[in-house]
């Protein structure tokens, strides 16, 4: 096998999709602890809350304690390279979310077992379904109360729309909870409330047969009725359709007691997606294997010293081998760019890397020639598809206090918008006073103190009454349709596509069954 090959199946890259609260972050200390990677648990997490950051970084950054060094964590475990790309949640929720399921080879889908699937795990999954992501579900905060788990497997399964196949079952739940059984082996893995939180927990094992002495007579009955019942109604996990993103594997555990994330990484390990092939423009298929060195940039981070306006882009390893210095061609442009200080992240910081193989990802310096979705290969130019951009659910206007400074204003929106700060819809008669779109509201804020800093802008924003926005496909005369009637918005996206801005669901609703052969898509069509 050549080193790519060998090093290209080392590699796990995925990313954690959840609503916010479900424990994201408490599941990825624990992943890194598990790993080895960090020695106290803890460390994660005050990052999260301590706002430190980088000295360099933009003020409002600073202020929310977002950090780049937290956005790519890569550790080693087992056999395995991992790459886990952290989706931003809560207020720093942004199109960046979206994006980096365009980077990953699959997902952990993490639900509080007490809630079950919640808004932000809808959407996101949604994204991971548009690219056949294999994910895999892990149910958390087993330590509380939570619903019944057939019904919430139920409810998984039916409100995603997705077979789901658990790989280990819980044995009760809150004060109750025991621990899980491995399906496969019915070994039992004893849950210990008094394990301390920052330290790997001991387990006890057995098998489940010799367990009702210690879990008790109740939950015995009750667990052995919940296996018989999958064993005969279940689906049975299946790696093909796992891989295909038909079938996703559950775990069971409680993150915060360290339980259930030791198998939950094995599993990842073992069996997630290694890194896949992916199409370029012109149709062919770039395979991980191949020789030839590609990959694509899914994001752009301003790293925000005004003096020097340094952005770092990650860039996702598709094939061959990636070395520091390397000469590439850029392939929307067919420039040359030598890549010369790339950076990799390991667990904790930032450091100058050397070779990077498929699935990793590389941060590299630059100084505005990036966009998000551009191809950098060695050879031939080429592109692969690009990413889509995801209808904005935030909508204003820019209100440019300093009429001298509308030229700036102007280059500095295309150039965000080309960063994917920010989406920008145009009235199709001029092309000023553009309606801006984001998918969470930081992106206003970081629009604004980024056009102040870099352009030397100071604007303010109008809000508009448009809450939603459709790109617009289908037959022709749907388009027509729409134009004739004074009530319907239509502008254009950046590449002149028509879109559809509407005040409410009901008007698009209305358009869709009144509009002879149109479509509406929330994602831009590529
Ligand atoms: P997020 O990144 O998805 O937003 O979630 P995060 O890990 O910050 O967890 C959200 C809250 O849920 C935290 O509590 C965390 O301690 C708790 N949590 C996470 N996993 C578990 C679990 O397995 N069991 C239980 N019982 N709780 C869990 P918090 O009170 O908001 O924060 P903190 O005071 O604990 O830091």
């Amino acid at each position: 096998m050549s080193s790519v090959a060998v090093e290209s199946q080392k590699r796990r890259t995925f990313a954690i999709i959840s609503h916010p609260d479900a424990g994201k972050t408490t599941v990825t200390e624990k992943l890194l602890l598990y790993a080895g990677a960090i020695h106290l648990a803890g460390s994660v997490k005050a990052r999260k809350n301590s706002r430190h950051a980088i000295s360099d970084w933009m003020k409002m950054e600073q202020e929310r304690g977002i950090s780049v060094t937290s956005s790519v964590l890569q550790f080693g475990y087992k056999q395995a390279a991992l790459n886990l790309l952290d989706t931003p949640g809560h207020a720093d929720f942004s199109e960046d979310t979206y994006r980096t399921l365009a980077a990953v080879d699959s997902a952990i889908m993490l639900i509080d077992h007490a809630k079950g699937v919640e808004a932000r795990t809808l959407r996101l999954f949604e994204v991971c379904r548009m690219r056949k992501l294999p994910v895999v579900t892990f149910m958390n905060k087993l330590d509380r109360e939570g619903r019944d788990p057939l019904d919430l497997l139920d409810d998984v399964s039916k409100s995603l729309n997705i077979e789901v196949a658990p790989l280990n079952w819980p044995i009760g739940n809150g004060r109750d909870f025991k621990g899980v059984i491995d399906i496969r082996s019915q070994i039992v893995h004893l849950f210990a409330a008094d394990s301390h939180g920052s330290t790997i927990a001991k387990v006890t094992t057995l098998p489940f047969v010799e367990s009702e002495k210690l879990i008790g007579t109740r939950l015995f009955d009750e667990t052995s009725e919940q296996l018989e019942l999958l064993a005969a109604a279940g689906t049975a996990y299946n790696r093909d359709s796992f891989m295909a993103g038909e079938v996703s594997p559950v775990f069971w555990g409680s993150a915060l007691t360290n339980f259930g994330v030791g198998p939950l990484l094995d599993f990842i390990a073992a069996h997630a997606a290694p890194p896949a092939a992916r199409i370029a423009e012109d149709g062919n298929v770039i395979n991980p294997n191949d020789e030839r060195f590609s990959g694509f940039i899914f994001k752009i981070q301003a790293n925000m010293n005004p003096r020097h306006r340094d952005r770092i882009a990650f860039l996702r390893v598709v094939s061959g081998r990636f070395s520091r210095g390397m000469e590439t061609v850029l392939g929307r442009s067919g420039d040359k760019l030598k890549l010369a200080k790339p950076h990799s992240f390991m667990a904790q910081e930032r450091s100058i890397v050397d070779e990077a193989w498929p699935g990793d990802i590389v941060g590299l310096y630059d100084s505005g020639q990036l966009r998000i979705g551009d191809t950098l290969c060695e050879g031939a130019q080429f592109s692969f598809s690009g990413i889509p951009r995801f209808a904005p659910e935030y909508f204003a206007q820019l209100v440019v206090r300093d009429a001298m400074k509308r030229k700036a204003v102007d280059s500095g929106l295309s150039q965000l918008s080309h960063e994917g700060v920010i989406q920008l819809f145009y009235n199709s008669i001029s092309r000023q006073e553009p309606y801006l779109g984001a998918v969470g509201q930081l992106q206003f804020e970081v629009l604004k103190e980024r056009l102040k800093n870099e352009y030397g802008a100071d604007v303010a924003y109008r809000s508009s009454p448009y809450r939603w926005v459709r790109w617009i496909g289908g037959e022709p005369e749907g388009l027509k349709w729409l134009k004739a009637r004074r009530d319907y918005a239509i502008m254009q996206d950046r590449n002149g596509r028509p879109v559809l801005l509407a005040e409410s669901q009901f008007s698009i609703n209305y358009a869709l069954e009144n509009a002879p052969g149109l479509v509406l898509y929330d994602i831009e069509p590529l």
